[in-house]
């Protein structure tokens, strides 16, 4: 079954006869990528809500908000085919106006998190307060049991795990994998501002990250050469598991970049276990 929720009164009434819910908020042109966080709830929830909110706070003057594509009709029929494989389940596809999420002006709900001003942040200084802001909002409102993210935006995963924590919420966030094209540019909405062309070039990022993999797995941290790297906006290798920079010891590690191809902002990264 699956009920379009278009405001929060909807969203209350559905919550009344649902309990326990995975949660996937995105902010809608779903690709394949979306939709592998939602089979992920389908799979291991009774009931699932997929928010589906352009959220204005985080996006900085100048950024992409007005142009940022508006799908709603083709996301709501993605789900549908989805669910088909599902008859069993629940959706609730919520999409809620600025009034549901923001019903005054100023919002308690903004937190400086840890991370947040670093590599992603340090591209976009008020895009991740906006991200722990609507999230955290967005949890109070539909109070799932587990939330779903991808790992393409893998520094939003760790932001969004250090609010659960600092706040004590209690949702178990599930991280998924990243979706790919056939030649391995990660999946983004934003790769609809590209043409064919930009996007294979816009590919010398994961080639890169792949590389600087090599690199460390046959000869060590020391041999990275960060500034034979100057055409990513930042190349870091972290641990996977904190996010603290990595050093010889680190057993999990993610290698994080960020590449602008006519004038979008892409972003990839790269998991290594070395052990
Ligand atoms: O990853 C996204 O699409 C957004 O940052 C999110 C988590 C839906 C918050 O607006």
């Amino acid at each position: 079954m699956l009920q379009v929720l278009e405001n929060n009164k909807s969203l209350f009434s559905f919550l009344e006869d649902h309990k326990d819910i995975g949660f996937v908020p995105t902010m809608g042109n779903l690709h394949r990528g979306h939709l592998n966080l939602v089979k992920a709830s389908l799979e291991q929830n009774d009931t699932t809500i997929v928010s589906i909110y352009v959220n204005p706070t985080q996006f900085a003057q100048g950024e992409d908000l007005e142009k940022y594509p508006r799908t709603l009709e083709q996301d709501i029929s993605q789900i549908t085919e989805l669910l088909n494989t599902y008859p069993d389940k629940h959706i609730g596809i919520y999409t809620p106006s600025k009034k549901d999420i923001y019903p005054s002006d100023i919002s308690i709900y903004n937190k400086v998190t840890k991370y947040e001003k670093e590599l992603e942040g340090m591209l976009r200084p008020t895009h991740f307060s906006g991200v722990v802001g609507v999230v955290h909002r967005l949890f109070d409102l539909i109070k799932p049991s587990k939330a779903y993210f991808g790992k393409k935006d893998y520094q939003q995963i760790v932001v969004v795990k250090n609010m659960v924590n600092e706040l004590n919420l209690g949702i178990k966030i599930v991280p998924i994998d990243i979706a790919r094209e056939d030649n391995g540019l990660a999946l983004s909405s934003r790769n609809g501002y590209l043409t064919d062309e930009q996007k294979s070039d816009a590919l010398k990022l994961r080639h890169t990250l792949l590389s600087v993999k090599e690199i460390l797995l046959s000869d060590g941290f020391d041999a990275i050469d960060y500034d034979s790297y100057s055409f990513l906006n930042y190349l870091s290798i972290r641990d996977a598991n904190t996010f603290e920079l990595a050093n010889n010891k680190t057993e999990k590690i993610v290698i994080l970049g960020n590449y602008t191809m006519n004038g979008v902002n892409l972003l990839d990264n790269v998991e290594v276990d070395i052990r």
